[in-house]
């Protein structure tokens, strides 16, 4: 396998990597020097286990403008995050909306719970993938209960107005859940301040944590008689109890958790906390940029979403004239050590949107780690794809 100084990886916007310097040693110094279950036993070692975990809450808390910690709750992914707020709130005679952009950790939860009896509005969004928020307001009913809504698009990057969807969501005394997949670390993001009620975040993006942690922050506005658990079992608390307790965040955490991933993302949290989102966003703007402009000087090259980099991630989707997304991926990786992902980014619904389906595209994902070298060695490449070298 080729270090990652001779690859260039733009696949950021399906996991970030390399993390940044102190993940990896948080985790092994994790399983060397702690290794305990967290709340389970009194030893000075599980406390030492629920103390990373509960640090790793408060930072959840703190970058998103949580007040109250245990209103974070720690999952898998973003996907698990998403079922627990979609199954948990959402009742047969219920109508929920969401938008044309959304990825299938939406879509799919969405359709089962259809042929439930929760009815389904998909709101459509411009053929770049924004979203008007005006039609948000105009698909509310009165049995609304929910609005769900991709914070930015993993195919194109196009960013939704969240902001000013919660203030309508509010002023109707609905809830929003937001798909903060690909913004969690890349895009400030102020539950209170944007009326987000639920957030749905994975660790391993833009957090720069590892795979295997995520979770669902909870707004003061849910009410947590309300939102059913998606599983139930063993919390380490009220174990004479044969229910599942009713306080959070055990209500909605069982099972051992994954305290390796969570002292990883712990670290990678410290990191995202001293070089600052918005820092890191400017850098990721900048690279974006660049690369738009440059994708559209080749000729043969289309691009696809807002093609402005303050309007949209550093997630880049294109297609070549005459040749097939998958092809070139394949020649990317092979001919120029360059990584991307192709295809539908499990995202169909955005696709249609953006009349790329059922082809797909080409995606570069960028982030932290990549640089302006990169960029232009990347433009390189696909302009001698292009010409047909
Ligand atoms: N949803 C992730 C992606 O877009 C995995 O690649």
């Amino acid at each position: 396998m080729k270090p990652a100084a001779e690859v260039i990886y733009f696949d950021n916007a399906a996991t970030s990597w390399p993390k940044p310097p102190g993940v990896a040693a948080a985790m092994t110094d994790f399983l060397e020097r702690v290794g305990a279950n967290p709340g389970r036993s009194g030893h000075r070692l599980s406390i030492a286990a629920a103390r990373i975990v509960f640090r790793t809450r408060e930072q959840i808390a703190a970058l998103f403008n949580l007040p109250d910690p245990t209103r974070v709750i720690f999952g898998a992914n973003v996907t698990e995050a998403l079922n627990l707020a979609l199954h948990g709130l959402l009742k047969p005679g219920d109508h929920v909306i969401t938008s044309g952009m959304e990825h299938n950790s939406v879509m799919r939860p969405l359709r089962a719970l259809e042929r439930r009896g929760v009815e389904l509005t998909v709101v459509p969004c411009a053929g770049d993938g924004s979203l008007d928020a005006a039609q948000v307001a105009a698909a509310i009913r009165p049995h609304t209960v929910l609005v769900v809504l991709n914070h930015a698009s993993n195919v194109c990057g196009t960013i939704l107005p969240v902001a000013e969807v919660g203030e309508i969501v509010r002023a109707r005394g609905l809830l929003l859940l937001v798909d903060a997949a690909q913004t969690a670390g890349a895009l400030p993001i102020d539950m209170q301040a944007e009326k987000i009620d639920l957030l749905a975040f994975t660790g391993h993006k833009s957090l720069y944590g590892p795979t295997g942690t995520g979770g669902l922050a909870l707004g003061e506005r849910v009410d947590i008689r309300r939102l059913d658990s998606l599983k139930q079992g063993g919390t380490g608390s009220r174990s004479e109890r044969e229910e599942q307790p009713e306080f959070l965040p055990d209500k909605y955490e069982c099972g051992t958790p994954n305290v390796t991933g969570l002292a990883g993302l712990s670290a990678a949290l410290d990191w995202l906390q001293e070089r600052g989102v918005a820092s890191l966003r400017a850098h990721e703007m900048a690279l974006c940029e660049r690369l738009l402009n440059g994708l559209q000087d080749i000729p043969g090259v289309t691009v696809y979403g807002p093609r402005a980099a303050s309007r949209q991630t550093a997630t880049v989707s294109f297609n070549l004239a005459g040749l097939q997304p998958s092809e070139v991926g394949l020649r990317l990786d092979e001919e120029f050590g360059i990584l991307c992902r192709v295809g539908l980014h499990c995202a169909p619904a955005a696709h249609r949107t953006l009349g790329t389906f059922p082809t797909g595209t080409v995606r570069f994902g960028l982030g932290a780690f990549n640089t302006p070298e990169q960029v232009e060695a990347a433009l390189r490449a696909v302009a001698a794809l292009a010409r047909g070298h």
